[in-house]
């Protein structure tokens, strides 16, 4: 059995259920329930406080956990960072209000800067030379500098709505953040086992992402030029037709070269073209 820490709530909450969900994983969604038992799988779901997750893997409360690397990296938690899960991506960033002119980082010295993470901020100024008042806040940062708390703030910025809404601009990108899936240093090989099935899973999940399969017929004689066109993982199934001088052709291609790659299909004799979705893909 592994424990498996993930947030609560708030924006990692619903792409991590989301994730164990697709990866075949069956438990209790209630936003009540703390501590949750799978039912196909030995894994139980623990929900905390995102700021709360590094620090219950690095003490061993929970074995692994789903969690952004701003906050792994803010609480310089002693965890290994075993898969980066592709989703919850964010910046950390300094913004100061929008009517002021942005003369660089050194315009931060002598500055008041409020911030839920000191630790990352602390950091990049002192690569910059740059000596600042940090001010640490929970919560509502951007809210700072309109009623006089600071001048400037550091926050995550993800589609930049909140800073536009509190009449603010993004000066400075300091540091790039995803969830990632953390694990406690000492686990047995027993839970390693279990882990890495998890993130087999995960990858399965996250490889089928923006793939499609394709079905078409199309003349034997035009095969190879097909295969140029869309060689698929290994290469493409070829399934005899009953009509002589034909066959059916199934790959997997990536959606953002479907289009294209549709039409040259076409254009060298390929019919009833169908393309499905993907659930998932083991190499
Ligand atoms: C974060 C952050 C910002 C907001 C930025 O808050 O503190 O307020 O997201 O997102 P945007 O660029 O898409 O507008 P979050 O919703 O994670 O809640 P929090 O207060 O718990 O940090």
């Amino acid at each position: 059995m592994i424990r498996l820490a993930i947030q609560a709530k708030g924006r990692l909450n619903e792409e991590s259920t989301e994730i164990l969900t697709e990866s075949g994983l069956t438990f209790e969604k209630s936003k009540r329930k703390l501590l949750t038992r799978c039912e196909d799988f030995p894994l139980e779901i623990l929900y905390l406080r995102d700021d709360d997750i590094p620090g219950a893997v690095e003490m061993g409360v929970a074995d692994i956990g789903i969690v952004g690397l701003n906050e792994v990296v803010e609480k310089a938690a002693d965890v290994e960072i075993i898969h980066k899960l592709g989703f919850g991506k964010c910046r950390l960033s300094l913004a100061i209000p929008k009517s002021e002119t942005y003369e660089g980082v050194a315009s931060f010295n002598g500055k008041r800067v409020a911030t839920s993470y000191p630790v990352i901020l602390k950091d990049f100024f002192y690569s910059k030379g740059v000596s600042a008042q940090i001010h640490k806040i929970a919560g509502s940062v951007e809210v700072a500098p309109s009623v006089g708390m600071a001048d400037a703030i550091f926050d995550i910025v993800s589609t930049g709505g909140t800073l536009i809404t509190n009449g603010l601009k993004e000066v400075e990108k300091v540091f790039l953040s995803e969830a990632v899936l953390i694990v406690n240093k000492e686990i047995d090989n027993e839970k390693r086992t279990l882990v890495n099935q998890l993130i087999s899973r995960f990858e399965a999940v996250e490889r089928s992402k923006g793939m499609k399969y394709l079905l078409m017929n199309i003349p034997l004689s035009m095969v190879d030029d097909a295969a140029i066109l869309i060689p698929g993982m290994r290469s493409p199934t070829i399934l005899p037709l009953a009509q002589p001088g034909w066959c059916s052709m199934h790959v997997v291609v990536n959606e953002n070269q479907l289009w294209p790659k549709l039409e040259s299909l076409k254009a060298i004799g390929a019919e009833g073209i169908l393309v499905l979705s993907l659930d998932k893909m083991m190499p």
